[in-house]
């Protein structure tokens, strides 16, 4: 096997990664470089640098890619109103393709010939960061130390930790801290007592949501501008694609919106109960079927409907960067044209609702579906052929049932 130079880590700062990255040390002797995304997780990212230097780093690389990841990862998903089994907004799995990307770009760059990653054996995200690795560069190979050394469970991990002298955090109760992926969509929080569904989440573990019982007794009205698709303004105010989701994540965390206990089947093949808040996600999720209630075709906005299933299990799955993803995003792409106007919401107790939208490039036609009459030359009597056309084999099928 060819000796590995120069290893380039996807590197948070926590727990995890730090002992990674002495792992790494030790098992390869070689240099490690960091990579820290900020992806808008709320979290300050100079610690990560500090511990990187103590750990004897080098090179460091700490990246905003919170205008990347939302105008080129979450916008486009949003596009296709993409829900994992009905429900989940997806917000670790559309986070993983971008850092692939720039772990590969890093290793290119500095002339690494693999990249490590702190994803475990058991979950989705392993799967995301590798299958994303060999779609952009098939030489890069890939080290996951969490399938590789003996360190079997958490415990095992902070004996590691604690002989290394590497400091191991808690959460504010003083507890060692839940499994928590973050983001600019979403808080993903796993593991210790979630890990049995029969047990009712406690209140302690939503970061970035009220509960919308506590949530403000007088509703809040806000409007989205859409453009081909995207959202662009809020109130009337243009914004960045991240100042965007970032302001609608404050409206919609004190409104109690985009809160969801769930089981999901991870690809891997397991069942896992996970707590997710998706505030500015859940917001514009509503928001853009309401834009395209307006501005799409039937036939349209349904064939949408009948690939959106596959399309958020591609991004699940981890194929973000395979053929057919980008062949469905082609055609999600393409139906946005016109996908363009505003939508004003009410945020109230956990709930955003559509109240009102326009549209320069409506469909919608009050004269042809007024209940009043109307100038627009609709017949009458086109509907009685439709429908006994329609009822023929209804009433061939009626009469051979005997009915
Ligand atoms: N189950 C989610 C997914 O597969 C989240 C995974 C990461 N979250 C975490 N808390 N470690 O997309």
């Amino acid at each position: 096997m060819a000796k590995i130079e120069k290893i380039v880590l996807s590197y948070s700062g926590g727990l995890d990664t730090s002992i990674i990255l002495k792992w790494l040390q030790e098992t390869y002797g070689c240099e490690v470089v960091t990579f820290t995304a900020d992806l808008g997780q709320g979290e300050e990212l100079e610690p990560a640098r500090a511990k990187a230097e103590m750990s004897g780093v080098k090179d460091i690389r700490i990246v905003d890619l919170r205008e990347e990841f939302v105008s080129d990862f979450v916008f486009p998903m949003l596009r296709a109103n993409a829900l994992y089994e009905g429900q989940y907004l997806l917000g670790s799995s559309i986070a993983r393709p971008l850092i692939a990307k720039h772990l590969v770009g890093i290793a290119r760059e500095v002339g690494a010939h693999a990249i490590a990653h702190g994803a475990t054996g058991k979950g989705n995200d392993q799967v995301r960061f590798e299958l994303a690795v060999n779609a952009l560069d098939p030489s890069i190979k890939i080290i996951a130390p969490w399938r590789q050394w003996n360190i079997r469970s958490r415990m095992q991990l902070l004996e590691y930790a604690e002989k290394h002298h590497i400091p191991v955090p808690s959460d504010k109760r003083g507890e060692a801290p839940f499994s928590i992926d973050a983001n600019l969509l979403h808080t993903s929080t796993e593991g210790k007592i979630l890990e049995n569904p029969a047990e009712v989440a406690p209140d302690h573990v939503y970061q970035r949501t009220v509960d919308p019982v506590d949530a403000p007794d007088t509703p809040e009205i806000i409007t989205i501008g859409f453009e081909r698709g995207d959202p662009v303004s809020v109130n009337g105010k243009s914004m960045t694609p991240a100042a965007l989701l970032t302001e609608l994540n404050g409206l919609g965390g004190r409104h109690g919106i985009g809160r969801l206990d769930l089981v999901e089947n991870r690809f891997i093949g397991m069942k896992s109960r996970g707590i997710y808040e998706t505030p500015g996600g859940t917001i514009l999720l509503t928001a853009h079927r309401g834009i395209e209630s307006i501005t799409l075709d039937r036939a349209a906005a349904h064939l949408k409907d009948e690939i959106m299933p596959r399309y958020a299990e591609l991004i699940y799955n981890g194929l973000w960067f395979a053929p057919e993803r980008e062949m469905l995003q082609a055609l999600i792409d393409q139906s946005q044209t016109f996908v363009s106007g505003e939508v004003t919401l009410r945020l109230y107790k956990g709930s955003a609702s559509v109240i009102s939208s326009t549209s320069p490039l409506s469909l919608y036609s009050a004269d042809l579906v007024t209940f009043e009459e109307s100038a627009i030359a609709y017949d009458h009597h086109d509907a009685e052929g439709f429908i006994r056309l329609n009822g023929l084999r209804l009433r061939s099928w009626a009469a051979r049932n005997g009915r």
